[in-house]
């Protein structure tokens, strides 16, 4: 394949995907699939940094798979696997912690973040670890280019500097990854805070859409979004962040434009907006609920597209593990 080589994971922790999810990542994975030699991986081995309840992690794993499915990942088109089917990421990830320094992890601002609300008790290696073992996951696949947002983009350029030291000091083996910030992701923002984003650990029940639930109750919540006092339906998100919410998300779910959504309801109220964001919400989540669950009835079929992802996978970690296990003098 002459395309030029993508890698992704998603966490397996949260259960179902919410709306910021989807329009924030996964759509543009399900775009991509299209441009690129796109790899993506459910990161069951990063979700254990954190306790996790066994049977929980299996089907949450299996749930994000089904998921990802069902928003249009084809596995014909993609490689889509479970992180921990593939053991060369455990066997990189060793090698590059050896690689890296311990004050180079130590200046990783998102495990500060993470772990000063643990405190140190609860806080793992692996956690500490984490940036490396994501080192590991995107050069096994000489990925040329890493879809990330704004924050994970000194984990990036860890990635970039641990690739040229392995280079450098052993011999070349590793492709060194450009950053991709996805410009055109949405930010989804909390319906009913949305001055925060719209997340699984910060929103109220009533603030997040949640793909899985009764798609009624999803619908309820759109309607019930907090806006402003004022009536006009403008995109600003400074002055209008609930209003500005809601239009781009019924552009990215209808493929509309803004300003062409701001035309249409020009002297129409807010709630004319909400009650048809809440249907074209309906019309989008009711077979991708469908999907979901015909995947999750079908063991037999998940499973079987999990594995022939896990081999595809396999056949170009292995190589990479080789090389970099032969240059190492190991
Ligand atoms: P959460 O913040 O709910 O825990 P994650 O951190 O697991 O979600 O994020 C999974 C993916 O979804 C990431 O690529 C992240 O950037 C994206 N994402 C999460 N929340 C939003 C949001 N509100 N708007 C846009 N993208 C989001
Ligand atoms: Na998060």
């Amino acid at each position: 394949v002459d395309r030029p080589r993508v890698l992704s994971g998603i966490q397996p922790t949260a259960g179902s995907f919410h709306l910021g999810n989807y329009l924030g990542a996964v759509r543009q994975w399900v775009a991509l699939q299209q441009t690129h030699d796109a790899f993506y991986m459910v990161v069951d081995l990063h979700a254990i940094t954190v306790p996790q309840d066994p049977k929980e992690l299996r089907a949450n794993t299996r749930l994000a798979a089904a998921q990802l499915l069902a928003a249009g990942l084809d596995p014909d088109r993609c490689t889509l696997f479970v992180q921990s089917h593939v053991p060369e990421h455990a066997q990189l990830g060793w090698v590059m912690n050896c690689l890296t320094g311990f004050g180079e992890a130590s200046r990783m601002t998102q495990f500060k973040d993470k772990s000063s609300k643990q405190g140190t008790d609860s806080t793992t290696v692996g956690l500490f670890t984490y940036p490396i073992l994501q080192v590991a996951d995107i050069l096994l696949y000489q990925a040329n280019a890493v879809p990330v947002g704004e924050d994970q983009r000194q984990h990036l350029e860890l990635t970039r500097d641990l690739a040229n030291r392995f280079n450098t000091r052993y011999a070349p083996t590793f492709t060194v990854p450009d950053p991709y910030i996805v410009k055109e992701t949405a930010k989804i923002v909390d319906l009913q805070e949305p001055t925060i984003k719209m997340s699984k650990s910060a929103s109220s029940p009533k603030g997040i859409v949640n793909l899985l639930d009764e798609p009624k109750a999803s619908a309820k919540k759109i309607k019930s979004a907090v806006t402003d006092a004022d009536t006009v339906i403008r995109f600003d998100e400074k002055e209008k962040p609930g209003v500005s919410n809601l239009l781009t998300i019924y552009c990215a779910l209808t493929g509309t434009g803004i300003t062409e959504l701001e035309q249409a309801y020009e002297g129409k109220g807010y709630g004319a907006l909400k009650t048809d964001l809440a249907e074209r919400f309906v019309e989008w989540v009711t077979p991708f609920r469908e999907r979901t669950h015909e995947y999750l009835g079908d063991p037999e079929t998940l499973d079987a597209v999990l594995a022939k992802g896990a081999q595809k996978a396999r056949a170009v970690a292995a190589e990479t593990l080789a090389a970099a296990y032969e240059n190492i003098g190991l």
